[in-house]
């Protein structure tokens, strides 16, 4: 080799190294007060709660004390008919999220807005709290503790919505992580085609109080950032859990028929091997149709799983 190639070498070297330490040691001096926290941050944030990964409170991954997301379409003081709203239900002992915590976390101006107007400093995790997210006259969204303001506790609330407008989102994230769907799938649509494929790629203030964010490393599979504004269907994504192969042909995702559980909605056993010899006939031609695929229990991983992927639009 000669030694002026060598010597070049060596300054690119330098520059690029260079270059990637200034960032490294600059960016993370952004200062967290100026990015205001979007809607898309409250929103997630309050439904996917304090941690969603590894934590102290739940190190196994199995969606211990995680809240809930709920749609409100009656008062659940007065049990009155209102204008269908989202609360967030934070069970007594639930940890709540970074921005209620950390006020900080949600930037100046969401901050002040929702310490005055919100209450948030009043929640108290021993007994509990419901939170709303409200815009401000300028349309800053803020956070607001119902349970300070109206008075709603959450065994009222979740008494209100009732089983089937409520979503074990939170849940379900700490499945995707412990599962590692992250191996193969994204949370992040990039600037690119993306955009139009996945839809749009998300803003800077949409991750403030967010604990794992989960953007996935590598991407085998469709980014699923927006994948419940797509496809809304909870009959779809059942069979595709159980077996991904029975609306997918060709499809490498493994199957999650054991998020299912032992047992079915009904409480009945659910027999793995005859559910997958019937599948082998039906895949050899000897049957016509696949096996039903048994609907899950209201408590298992595999509906919080569906209605984590369900919340995401
Ligand atoms: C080995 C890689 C792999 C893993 C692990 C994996 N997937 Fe997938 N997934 C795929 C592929 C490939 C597709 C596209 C084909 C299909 O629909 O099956 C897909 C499709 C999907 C879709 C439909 C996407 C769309 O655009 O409609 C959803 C939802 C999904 N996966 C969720 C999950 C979840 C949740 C997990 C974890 C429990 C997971 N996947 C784990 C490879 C994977």
């Amino acid at each position: 080799m000669k030694f002026r190639e060598y010597k070049i070498g060596a300054r690119f070297f330098a520059l690029a190294l260079g270059g990637s330490m200034t960032i490294t040691l600059l960016m993370p001096s952004f200062d967290i007060n100026n990015v205001t926290a979007t809607e898309v941050a409250l929103d997630k944030q309050l439904w996917a709660g304090h941690e969603s990964g590894f934590s102290l409170e739940d190190p196994f991954l199995t969606g211990l004390h995680k809240p809930v997301k709920v749609l409100l379409k009656n008062d659940p003081k007065t049990g009155q008919p209102m204008e269908p709203t989202t609360a967030y239900v934070y069970e007594a002992g639930t940890t709540f999220p970074g921005g209620i915590l950390h006020p900080d976390n949600l930037g100046a101006i969401v901050k002040q807005l929702s310490l005055d107007r919100g209450h948030i400093n009043e929640a108290n995790k021993d007994q509990g709290a419901v939170f709303l997210v409200k815009p401000d006259e300028q349309k800053h969204y803020y956070i607001e503790n119902a349970t300070a303001t109206m008075g709603w506790t959450p065994d009222a609330v979740l008494k209100t919505a009732g089983d089937a407008n409520t979503q074990h989102a939170a849940y379900g994230k700490t499945v995707f992580v412990r599962e590692g769907c992250w191996w193969c799938h994204t949370l992040l649509p990039e600037q690119t085609q993306d955009w139009q494929v996945f839809g749009a790629p998300p803003m800077l203030g949409d991750f403030n109080g967010e604990s794992p964010t989960a953007f996935g490393s590598d991407r085998k599979a469709p980014d699923l950032l927006h994948v419940g504004s797509r496809n809304s269907s909870k009959e779809w994504m059942m069979l595709h859990f159980f077996n991904p192969r029975l609306v997918q042909p060709h499809s490498i995702m493994p199957r999650f028929d054991y998020l299912w559980g032992p047992v079915d909605a009904k409480g009945q056993k659910i027999d793995f091997d005859k559910w997958r010899a019937e599948y082998n006939e039906y895949r050899e031609g000897k049957r016509v149709t696949a096996p039903d695929v048994p609907m899950y229990a209201s408590n298992s991983d595999a509906r919080a799983l569906i209605d984590f992927v369900l919340t995401l639009k």
